[in-house]
């Protein structure tokens, strides 16, 4: 019987119910589930950073505009498949507001969250040249978008970016390019799950390398804005949200509503495609679709096929958000500043028992706190320090299911961890510490 702060035995008997082969390997929802087994048996409250959901309201301005449109009696009639006329040149004007990059309105389509953005990006991306089968990930990065490709039937490759940042990243980049088999790239930035954030000389090198081979950008900003190191909350006004849009006109960018909105249940997200990309001609897409355009392939094959648009009414909540943000009357990087503060404390709090931050650096440039952080702790794997970790009351996700080479790491995210817990988790950390005294 060991005096760890969640009853021992009470842990033990949970994890044997569960039949997990390892608590370690579990997935993030086989964790979940085992934590809520073991707070109901327990009656204590663990410091849950397993699971990357907002940890905020909704954004009040979209709730009342979809509110209204509902009202309108929206729910009855089919949206059109690339976006209601309200709404797209809203995502054109933030676009230009926050990134600083133009985009006529035909090109920004709402989709069924990011997810949705992302299946049907590769799906038609892999359509688009006979000879290009096969997307890179510039890993880490969000599991499910290598279960898209799994489903889909479609190839990738990865890396792990921890050893290629800076300068190192181009001939990283052209081993896999030159081979001549890639049709995409993709990544976050800010980055699931390591907060990395790409600096502008590797946006860069990652938008002149995908002009020299033809090869599409996705980049994933479903954390627009939250690298807090910086204030992109001004419409229109510098420094703006980095991107590779500005070094490449060969783009696709998926802007989730989920985090920076606190809009993920009505799943509602953006596609926003290059000019030159939808204007592309490519006459191997008429193998699948009746248009070799991507833009009318993208909207009328992919989009259309895979659900005809998205709900109605949160485009009008999409539309209600975006419309405040870039009038200046709703200041979303102001809602969402909480994680980067919370972040701050508790990478604090565990750097000071004895944990290390796993991706620590931008360049030369110290990370930025935000919605995630990675930890490791001397003599243990990732798999070993879950597992510990569950009797300290403290549940997070392995690094290893998101193609990170640092298999000691464990991702944490601070989203729904309040900061009435903070004491908890000191404490928590504390007796971990003292009883894992590091050698
Ligand atoms: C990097 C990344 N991309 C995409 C998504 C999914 O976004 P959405 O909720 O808009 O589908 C998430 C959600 O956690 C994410 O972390």
């Amino acid at each position: 019987m060991k005096d760890t702060p969640i009853n021992y035995e009470i842990v033990n008997q949970k994890i044997r119910e569960m039949n997990l082969p390892s608590v370690g390997k579990a997935s993030i929802r086989e964790i979940k589930r085992l934590v809520d087994n073991i707070e109901t048996a327990t009656g204590e409250c663990f410091v849950r950073m397993e699971m990357g959901v907002p940890g905020l309201p909704a954004a009040a301005v979209g709730v009342k505009g979809e509110i209204e449109a509902l009202e309108r009696g929206v729910a009855s009639i089919y949206p059109d498949i690339d976006g209601i006329p309200e709404l797209k040149p809203e995502i054109s004007r933030f676009v230009k507001n926050f990134l600083d990059v133009e985009v006529d309105p035909s090109s920004c389509i709402p989709t069924v969250g990011s997810m949705q953005a992302s299946f049907a990006s590769f799906l038609t991306l892999a359509r688009l040249y006979r000879d290009r089968d096969t997307t890179l990930f510039i890993d880490p990065g969000f599991p499910v978008h290598k279960q898209q490709h799994k489903v889909l039937g479609q190839n990738f490759e990865s890396f792990d970016v921890y050893e290629y940042r800076g300068v190192k990243l181009r001939a990283k980049l052209e081993s896999y390019l030159s081979k001549g088999r890639i049709h995409s790239i993709l990544y976050s930035n800010p980055n699931n799950p390591s907060w990395i954030c790409f600096t502008d000389k590797e946006l860069q090198i990652i938008g002149e390398l995908a002009t020299k081979y033809n090869v599409v950008i996705i980049e994933d900003l479903a954390y627009i804005a939250m690298d807090f190191r910086k204030d992109f909350s001004q419409p229109g006004i510098p420094p703006f949200q980095p991107t590779v849009a500005k070094y490449t006109d060969n783009y696709v960018l998926l802007i989730s509503s989920s985090k920076a909105f606190s809009y993920a249940g009505q799943r509602i997200g953006t596609m926003v495609i290059s000019n030159k990309l939808f204007n592309t001609k490519a006459p191997d897409l008429l193998r699948f679709f009746s248009s070799d355009v991507f833009g009318h392939a993208m909207i009328f094959g992919t989009v259309y096929a895979l659900s005809s648009g998205t709900s109605h009414s949160a485009q009008y909540a999409l539309a209600a958000m975006l419309r405040a943000a870039n009038d200046g009357t709703f200041n979303f990087v102001e809602d969402v500043r909480e994680y980067g503060k919370k972040a701050k404390i508790m990478k604090k709090i565990f750097t000071d028992n004895g944990f290390k931050i796993v991706y620590d650096m931008d360049e030369d440039t110290p990370i930025a706190d935000g919605f995630y952080f990675t930890i490791s702790y001397p003599g243990f794997t990732g798999e070993q320090l879950i597992e510990e970790l569950i009797y300290y009351g403290i549940s997070a996700i392995s690094l290893a299911i998101t193609g990170s080479e640092r298999l000691e790491g464990l991702r944490a995210c601070v989203s729904l961890v309040k900061r009435s817990q903070f004491p908890d988790l000191e404490y928590r950390l504390n007796k971990f510490y003292e009883h894992h005294p590091i050698g």
